[in-house]
């Protein structure tokens, strides 16, 4: 048998992993400031996250969502505490495409409409919904093409309106700060206009933070830096720092029936364990602090290198922009300098998603590198 080829892989072979640092079959070390597409966010092998899990292994691993399930409630309570978003109802999940899949779903249950609201640029997962409101011709097949999904830009509040004003709408959904698409964000106020267009068409205002969420970029959501309150939040990636999790946050609001949602994974206990640790670790290691910080600090060293255009994003979740495209340069940082960083479909956005627990002494590590790779 052979894998069905559809990733272009690096030839690196990681062994083991700790903190940042990730080792490969020939003893090399990289310095991760990736994390698996924004996945690590507690650190590779954090030894609370290793224990939690072991210990969960060594009682129940999985049971589906047909018995008492006391994790799910623990994660509710710290899930709820340390987003402030605690009168939310949560619903879990395994992926971020699933979360959206989920959040768009439930949307198009509540208002009884199915015609979607997304901007240009989107990345929200591969599946039937969720792919078609991603700004994505290519990874879109036919049977993706039935869904209604109208595709706009950032700021203009009038198309917006005038789509909304149309009665089909059920959502409107967008990443909170773009991840794919490169660190592309909307100004405060058209965040401010979308949420209250939301609210007086009576559409579902669904926030993708499966990759800008669980502290990243500074704050625990990164919607929160602007004040907005959406119906629905969805949530992956760091979640499980590599556990496969994903979930909804729902505005009470919504009313749940039984069996208007499902999963046989979601919410099993191992990832429920997962979760909880990395809840545990934000909180005790203060690491959305550690984000918002060591952002300045990366946009200080940044602001100090001629070719970087522009430093984007929030917190730890950051995009360098040069005057060229950037896959030379990443290729480079990977052989030359065993540093992982990410691409975009900007092409000339390199992205930056460490841990959140990332040091000074990692940003210099790659800051040192840059400059010898652009010199
Ligand atoms: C903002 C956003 N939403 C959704 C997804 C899809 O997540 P998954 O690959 O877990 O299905 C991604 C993945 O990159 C993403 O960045």
């Amino acid at each position: 048998m052979e894998l069905f080829d559809v990733y272009p892989l690096y030839d690196i072979t990681p062994v083991s992993a700790k903190g940042l640092i990730l080792t490969d079959d020939q003893g090399v070390e990289y310095l991760d400031l990736y994390g698996g597409h924004a996945v690590i966010s507690i650190g590779h092998g954090h030894p609370h996250y290793v224990s939690r899990i072991k210990e969960q292994l060594d009682r129940i691993a999985f049971y589906s969502n047909a018995v008492q399930n006391p994790l799910q409630q623990q994660l509710m309570e710290k899930l709820g505490y340390l987003s402030g978003c605690d009168e939310y109802r949560l619903f879990l999940c395994n992926s971020g495409a699933e979360a959206n899949e989920n959040a768009l779903k439930l949307a198009s249950f509540h208002t009884g409409r199915s015609r979607v609201i997304a901007f240009h640029n989107s990345f929200h997962g591969r599946t039937s919904a969720a792919v078609a409101t991603t700004d994505n011709p290519g990874i879109n097949a036919p049977i993706n093409r039935q869904q209604q999904v109208t595709f706009l830009p950032f700021e203009d509040a009038t198309a917006l309106e005038a789509e909304m004003a149309k009665g089909d709408v059920c959502a409107v959904i967008l990443e909170a700060i773009q991840g794919v698409g490169g660190l592309d964000e909307p100004s405060t106020a058209f965040y401010r206009e979308i949420s209250r267009l939301c609210r007086e068409h009576d559409v579902v205002l669904i926030a993708d933070e499966v990759q800008s969420g669980f502290g990243r970029s500074g704050k625990f959501f990164a919607f929160q830096h602007h004040g907005i309150e959406p119906d629905i939040i969805s949530m992956a990636k760091g979640m499980g720092n590599g556990f496969p999790v994903g979930g909804i946050l729902i505005h009470p609001k919504f009313k749940a029936s039984h069996g208007l949602l499902g999963t046989t994974f979601g919410g099993n206990h191992l990832a429920c364990a997962a979760t909880l640790a990395v809840l545990e670790v934000l909180e005790k290691e203060q690491l959305m602090k550690n984000a918002e910080e060591l952002g300045s600090y990366f946009a200080a060293c940044a602001a100090r290198i001629p070719e970087v255009k522009r430093v984007k994003g929030r917190g730890l979740m950051l995009g360098l922009e040069f005057g060229f495209e950037v896959a030379s340069l990443r290729k480079r940082l990977i052989t030359k300098q065993h540093i992982f960083t990410g691409s975009a479909k900007d092409k000339s956005v390199l992205r930056i998603l460490p841990a959140l627990n990332v040091s000074k002494d990692h940003l210099d590590q790659f800051f040192n590198a840059l400059k010898r790779e652009l010199a």
